[in-house]
């Protein structure tokens, strides 16, 4: 299973282009075995947390996730031997949940958000932390582990320029923890590329610097600056609204027939204004996962009507 992780394909999005745009690709990470880019997030967490000497079969590992890494640790949890639990929020999709459940991981659902911010990120971790202690187990923590950071400079990021054969002008790369785009500007970074980093972030978020606000959707965006993010300095940051990120993911499964969840709605929504700014430029779009586990909520226009508002 996990020679499976990575090498991801990177397809044509044509459909997508404004007038005067340049070509725009999108590095389809759903094609991971967990479905998501936390696949390769999980792997060096847990290869390094190994080396260390921290995690061995006896261990127990609690981590928040907002879904897609309790799926990618489950499947470490069994394939390493240890017990895992997942903690996650409300807004996290019913079968990424069922999904961690059938691959024997536990699940801690926190019941409201943070009684001081109103976030659920800071309510999950406060949770992590008494599980731990009660527990006595450990804590990868994804959001300081700069293990993330390795998983993204020598996979995603070195992948996407050896796949087309040059380095594009533009990546654009929805955050949460920060650990995809502060590898992807390692990368860059160390090659010396042309390349211009843009984080995709949520409206709401406090990411770099964001004013913070109610998130409905799961995977982009956080209410804790995560220490991860400390370390990262995007090119630029383009915050994208909820109903817009749904739209941008409604429109781009009709014209290209790839499926996006909500980050990669954002990132479409994200990816059209690059376009349009950069005529003629040439942009990669890392879709983190699809929107198969979202069919129920930004495909349901019932759940888009009770619970995302208008900008
Ligand atoms: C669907 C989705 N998109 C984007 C992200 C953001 O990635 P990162 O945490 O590396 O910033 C995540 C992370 O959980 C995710 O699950």
């Amino acid at each position: 299973m996990l020679s499976a992780i990575g090498n991801t394909p990177l397809v044509a999005l044509d459909q997508l282009r404004p007038p005067g745009a340049g070509p725009l690709w999108g590095k389809l990470e759903s094609f991971n075995p967990g479905g998501s880019a936390k696949d390769r997030t999980a792997r060096a967490l847990v290869r390094d947390a190994q080396r260390r000497g921290v995690l061995t079969k006896d261990s127990v590992v609690v981590e928040s996730s907002s879904g897609n890494l309790g799926v990618a640790l489950a499947r470490e949890a069994v394939l390493g031997g240890w017990e895992f639990h997942c903690v996650v929020d409300r807004r996290t999709n019913a079968s990424t949940l069922a999904h961690i459940r059938a691959l024997g991981a536990t699940i801690h659902e926190v019941e409201r958000p943070d009684l001081e911010t109103g976030d659920w990120l800071v309510a999950r971790r406060a949770l992590v932390a008494t599980l731990v202690d009660e527990l006595g187990a450990i804590n990868l923590d994804q959001y300081s582990n700069r293990a993330a950071f390795s998983a993204h400079e020598e996979g995603t990021m070195r992948e996407i320029v050896e796949q087309l054969g040059h380095a594009p002008d533009i990546l654009a790369v929805a955050v949460s923890t920060t650990g995809t785009v502060g590898g992807c500007l390692r990368y860059v970074a160390k090659h010396k590329l042309p390349t211009r980093v843009v984080a995709i972030d949520a409206q709401g978020s406090v990411l770099f610097d964001g004013a913070r606000g109610a998130r409905v959707l799961p995977g982009y965006g956080a209410g804790v600056v995560t220490e991860l993010s400390t370390l990262t300095e995007p090119h630029e940051v383009i915050r994208v609204h909820a109903r817009d990120a749904v739209n941008a993911a409604r429109t781009t499964a009709r014209a290209t027939g790839f499926l996006p969840g909500a980050s990669g709605g954002a990132v479409a929504w994200g990816v059209d204004k690059l376009a349009r700014d950069n005529p003629g430029a040439e942009i990669v779009a890392i879709f983190h996962d699809d929107g198969r586990a979202y069919l129920d909520t930004i495909y349901n226009d019932e759940w888009v009507a009770d619970n995302v508002t208008d900008p």
